[in-house]
């Protein structure tokens, strides 16, 4: 986003903004306060304080953004609501979608797989899931994209991934929410032959997952949140790989309101549908241990953060670990994180 190249196959003149390198100070926030109440059982205050600091962070970001996946309508999340404007009101203008916890039981238990994750692309570009919460999803990493079908059943689908893959059904893992209405789809998965990988909470941790090399995880099944489908598609732009999702109806007053507003509970939603923009950005810090990334750590001095950042126009990825001086950052200390 911000200049363009002089030359596609020269390097630019001078480099553009790469806003995913901003965000990740939004999501250390976000994850170094939610980590402070992480394992202490209560999801609510862990949710909050991230909130809070995702949204004192975003602030001083150069953005004219609008939050198009927040933390629920106005009325019911005072801050990062659906419609917010976000930023300091300078170009760009961006769409945003956030995440300040996914995983908010994994975090009040301290168990592994939380992140607070954001994810950025150009006005009009994000879908937004209105009233539909839930999404069925298939979701590959880059070697994998273009094998899959979500109207497939799953054993054809593991068996076109694994041509693919080039290795057997029997050493595929296949990353699935542990929820009661994926009984049948877990069984399906074992009679094939795959290996679940069972997670209680977090899926978007789950679709990177696929992208990211030797994690055992090569494709991620079954239905989740639609928020959580939109920011995966964000990351897996930048990671090469990809998602497809159908909306998801769990009760019938659902259907009837989404389907009034346009929604399709059978049209199938691809990358570019959840994302329509090769210039997307993505930044997710763990609160707690995961596949890819360690969480944050506390120590005399502050914290230590590990992030993602990934940004979709040139395929950049980063980790990057951040040792956080808040002995020496008082101010951040008296915002809470
Ligand atoms: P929260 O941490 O925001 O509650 O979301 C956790 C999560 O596991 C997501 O990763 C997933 O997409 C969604 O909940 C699944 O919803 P449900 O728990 O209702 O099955």
């Amino acid at each position: 986003m911000g200049a363009e190249y002089a030359d596609p196959v020269q390097p630019p003149i001078r480099p553009d903004r790469n806003l995913a390198l901003e965000l990740i100070r939004v999501t250390e926030a976000a994850a170094i306060a939610a980590a402070r109440w992480s394992g202490r059982g209560d999801k609510i205050a862990a949710d909050g304080a991230a909130v809070d600091a995702m949204r004192f962070v975003l602030g001083a970001v150069t953005m004219d953004g609008v939050v198009v996946i927040g933390e629920g309508e106005k009325d019911e999340a005072p801050m990062l609501y659906n419609g917010e404007k976000i930023g300091d009101g300078r170009p760009p203008l961006v769409d945003v979608a956030v995440d300040p916890v996914d995983g908010t039981r994994l975090t009040a238990l301290g168990r592994n797989g939380a992140l607070a994750v954001i994810a950025l692309s150009e006005r009009g570009t994000m879908f937004n899931p209105g009233p539909c919460f839930y999404m069925k999803k298939i979701a590959v990493g880059p070697r994998g994209r273009g094998a899959v079908d979500i109207n497939a059943s799953a054993t054809d689908n593991l068996t076109e991934l694994s041509k693919r893959l080039n290795k057997p059904v029997q050493e595929m893992g296949v990353v699935i929410l542990d929820r009661p209405r994926h009984d049948d789809l877990v069984a399906e998965v074992r009679e094939a032959g795959a290996r679940v990988i069972s997670i209680t909470d977090g899926d978007v941790a789950g679709a990177i997952a696929t992208g990211w090399p030797n994690s055992g995880v090569d494709v991620l099944l079954g239905i989740g949140g639609t928020p959580e489908g939109v920011i995966a598609a964000a990351a897996l732009k930048g990671l090469g790989g990809e998602i497809q999702g159908v909306l998801h109806a769990d009760n019938e007053d659902v259907r009837r309101k989404a389907e009034a507003l346009g929604y399709s509970f059978t049209r199938v939603l691809t990358t570019d549908d959840l994302v329509a923009s090769d210039d997307c950005f993505f930044s997710a810090t763990a609160i707690t241990d995961g596949d890819f990334l360690r969480g944050v750590r506390f120590y005399d001095f502050g914290a230590a953060t590990q992030s993602l950042v990934v940004r979709s126009r040139t395929g950049t990825i980063r980790t990057i670990e951040t040792f956080h001086r808040h002995d020496k950052l008082q101010e951040f200390t008296t915002a809470g994180f």
